[in-house]
């Protein structure tokens, strides 16, 4: 395509500069004026110290930073990725496309000499070399759909670039701050915060709602002895076996109300099915969820047979309400693609689980707590994540997809590990910092944070769930958004069925002659 052409060709030149110690405000009146969506940020030697963009300005307003005081030097991407004045446009595409940002400093040597914009490289290369992240050829959506707004939805969305993601219109993480479990169960799946006597009727039919037909109570016993044994996929084969219990109607057939009543039945008993079957999988007598127990304090009874702490309840109701929902996830869209064929509760929620299963959805919250328990001891932390990082695997409860900054979850179940306390809380502090710090140093401009998992391994650690339900109880949790979801696509349906671009040989292909002959003869002869 672009062969001949160099980076210095098609860049924007001479690059625009902002000094370190400048405002938000000052730096977003030179992006303004000179009409270019990022900047290099330069010390006073004129040395390049990193890359101010408007998405930066964004997030940091989203963060509630005041641009009038906050400096450049707060918000910037430090150390950012360069390509240089003789790079070939091939090569800045390369980059582009790797490292997923939409502007380059362009270097001469020690001199910043111009900025290359992803809008540059496109303009003059054909789009079938192109496709950087999020593009596609003509007619066909992004890979794995990214960036493809595929459906309308109240119930939430994420804010990657700002860190934030809320439930129906609220903060979630304030949600998580000062609400209960079943408050936000409510918005979600009802569409409004309720008030106290809707709350206290909500609650109830909660608790009645836990209870589970007998003959799905008498097949988990051999769920949980299946030798293939997992927590989720155990749950998953009772889910489906309790819609059957339940004689669920396809969504298409039934009113609203009652699928938001079946939506409430299904959430309500997951937690029952998960801990039965992981004390029947341990050889021990499932408890009876206490009536008297919410829905977080009754998931810890019926794990441990003891009633929790007020302290415990309030750490793993915070994570519980952080996990409830975000975006339109992978599990999210599965379990709405279900629901748009009309097909039952049951159905769409065992799909819904299978999607969660796979490990680039359910993450593994448990890994990040291998990896401190594998650190040891603080002063340890350096060798070993640099180690690892320099050995190319990355550190388990950083980065993410969508945050490119703080994951706002992270930065709540910090808080809650820290109140919580313990020396786990105090060693994943220290070792949170030292990570930053590294990934900062090693893989300098990727920004890499905290993501939800590092934490949240911490904070159920400590109210006494084992690593492997770990991923369990988000998909409890998570059963909410699933239902929330349920409900928006039943009350407003239209069949979900897209089309693929075919690229295979091309048809009509005749078969090979005298391909089938023999089939025939033998069809005949029987
Ligand atoms: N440690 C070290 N380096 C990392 C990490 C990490 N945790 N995450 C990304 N990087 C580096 C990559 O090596 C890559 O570097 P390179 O440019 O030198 O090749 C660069 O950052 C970009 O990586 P991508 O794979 O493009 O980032 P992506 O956005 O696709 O990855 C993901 C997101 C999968 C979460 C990744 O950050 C990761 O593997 N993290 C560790 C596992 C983890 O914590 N998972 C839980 C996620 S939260 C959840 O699922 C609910």
């Amino acid at each position: 395509m672009t062969a001949s052409l160099t980076v210095a060709d098609v860049m924007h030149k001479p690059a625009v500069v902002v000094p370190t110690s400048i405002t938000l405000a000052e730096a977003s009146v030179i992006l303004d004026g000179a009409n270019v969506g990022a900047a290099a940020v330069l010390d006073p030697q004129g040395r390049l110290r990193g890359m101010i963009s408007e998405r930066d300005l964004l997030r940091s307003v989203g963060h509630g930073i005041d641009p009038a005081t906050a400096q450049v030097e707060e918000v910037m991407t430090k150390n950012p990725v360069t390509v240089s004045v003789s790079d070939t446009v091939e090569k800045g595409l390369e980059v582009f496309r790797e490292r997923r940002f939409r502007h380059l400093p362009v270097m001469d040597g020690e001199r910043v000499a111009g900025i290359l914009s992803i809008r540059h490289v496109v303009r003059v290369a054909h789009i079938e070399d192109v496709q950087p992240a999020g593009s596609a050829p003509p007619g066909l959506a992004p890979r794995g759909l990214e960036g493809v707004a595929v459906a309308e939805t109240s119930v939430g969305d994420v804010r990657g670039e700002e860190g934030f993601f809320h439930y129906r219109g609220y903060n979630a993480v304030e949600l998580a701050r000062r609400c209960s479990f079943e408050q936000v169960w409510h918005l979600l799946v009802e569409g409004e915060l309720p008030d106290d006597a809707q709350l206290k009727a909500f609650t109830k039919l909660a608790v009645e709602a836990r209870s589970l037909p007998d003959p799905v109570a008498d097949m988990l016993p051999r769920i949980a002895a299946l030798p293939g044994y997992t927590p989720l996929m155990a749950l998953r084969s009772a889910v489906s076996i309790a819609g059957a219990a339940l004689e669920q109607q396809p969504t298409l057939d039934i009113p609203a109300d009652e699928v938001r009543r079946e939506c409430l039945k299904m959430a309500s008993i997951v937690p029952v099915l998960l801990m039965r079957l992981h004390r029947h999988h341990l050889g021990l007598e499932p408890v009876e969820p206490d009536e008297d127990l919410g829905y977080v304090g009754a998931y810890i009874q019926m794990l441990t047979g003891e009633r929790p702490s007020q302290r415990a309840i309030r750490a793993l109701e915070q994570y519980l309400i952080l996990t409830m929902d975000h975006g339109f996830n992978s599990s999210t869209f599965t379990a709405r693609v279900i629901t748009s064929t009309g097909s039952d509760i049951g159905s769409a929620l065992t799909g819904a689980i299978g999607a969660l299963a796979g490990p680039l959805h359910g993450g593994a919250p448990s890994r990040a707590l291998a990896m401190l328990d594998a650190i040891g001891t603080p002063d340890k932390a350096e060798e070993y994540l640099r180690h690892e990082i320099s050995s190319g695997e990355r550190l388990m409860g950083f980065g993410h997809r969508v945050y490119k900054t703080d994951d706002p979850r992270s930065t709540l179940l910090r808080d809650v590990a820290i109140e919580l306390g313990g020396p786990q809380a105090e060693f994943a502090v220290q070792v949170e910092q030292t990570a930053l710090r590294v990934l900062n140093e090693l893989k300098p401009g990727r920004r890499l944070y905290t993501n939800v998992e590092f934490y949240a391994g911490v904070v159920m650690n400590s109210v006494g769930i084992p690593p492997d339900m770990f991923t369990p109880t988000f998909a409890s949790s998570r059963t909410v958004g699933w239902t929330a979801a349920i409900a928006e696509q039943a009350a407003n349906n239209r069949l979900i069925r897209p089309s693929a671009l075919y690229v295979g040989p091309q048809p009509p292909r005749p078969l090979p002659d005298g391909y089938g002959a023999a089939l025939k003869g033998a069809e005949l002869a029987r």
